[in-house]
């Protein structure tokens, strides 16, 4: 008269709602896992633009070049003009002399900062080779007072991770000012 509970329909659609909720949280579980994985792995560089992959070689070789002595610009603070002097003129680098870059990696370098920099316009008075003196970088910086001299060394303090080549993270203090 009564079948074995195993066997009533109710009990067997009650087994497969809940192992496909199961098959399912194990699932999610391991996908994120796996994405967490990826994300750590990629490496958070976030400088005002993402970069396509054609200038990714560009980039990477503008980091291993230019971010040993002091920490990379971001190519978009200065005029495209202000970048070609100073890969022309390595020789004279403010008072140092550049270690030599060969002439493909130059080239690769050069593509990557001009596509990443405006020229000049016309109301520039001549190349400015040092941040105070660069409109572009005046622009990318509405809110802020300089009252400290700019230097390449000066960044961090607002830019906690300047040194991974990272300027859209902002100290705590500027953080909560943004809008
Ligand atoms: C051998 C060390 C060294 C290397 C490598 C180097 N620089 Fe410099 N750079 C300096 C020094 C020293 C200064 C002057 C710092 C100062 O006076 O505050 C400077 C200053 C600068 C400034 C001016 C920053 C300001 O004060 O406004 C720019 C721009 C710059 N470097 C770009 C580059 C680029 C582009 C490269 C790669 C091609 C590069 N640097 C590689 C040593 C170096
Ligand atoms: C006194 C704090 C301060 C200093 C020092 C400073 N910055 Fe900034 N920077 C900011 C703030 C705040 C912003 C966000 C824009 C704003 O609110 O004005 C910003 C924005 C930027 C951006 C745009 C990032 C984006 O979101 O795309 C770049 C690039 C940048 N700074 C580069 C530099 C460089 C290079 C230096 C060092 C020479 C520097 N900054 C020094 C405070 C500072």
């Amino acid at each position: 008269m009564f079948s074995k509970i195993s066997e009533r329909p109710q009990f067997k659609v009650a087994i497969a709602v809940w192992s496909t909720i199961a098959i399912v949280c194990i699932w999610a579980i391991l996908l994120g896992g796996s994405m967490a994985k990826v994300m750590a792995q990629t490496p958070n560089v976030t400088t005002t633009d993402p970069v396509p992959e054609q200038y990714q070689l560009g980039q990477s070789l503008y980091l291993e070049h230019c971010a040993s002595c002091h920490i990379a610009i971001p190519p978009a603070v200065f005029p495209t003009e202000t970048w070609q002097e100073l890969l022309e003129n390595r020789q004279q680098h403010y008072g140092v002399s550049l270690p030599p870059i060969i002439g493909p990696e130059l080239i690769t370098m050069w593509n990557y900062l001009q596509v990443f920099s405006r020229s000049l316009g016309d109301e520039d008075f001549g190349i400015p080779f040092r941040l105070e003196g660069s409109r572009y970088f005046q622009a990318f910086h509405p809110d802020v007072d300089f009252t400290n001299p700019i230097s390449v060394d000066s960044c961090v303090t607002c830019h906690p991770a300047s040194a991974q080549f990272n300027f859209r993270q902002l100290a705590p203090e500027w953080e909560v000012s943004r809008p």
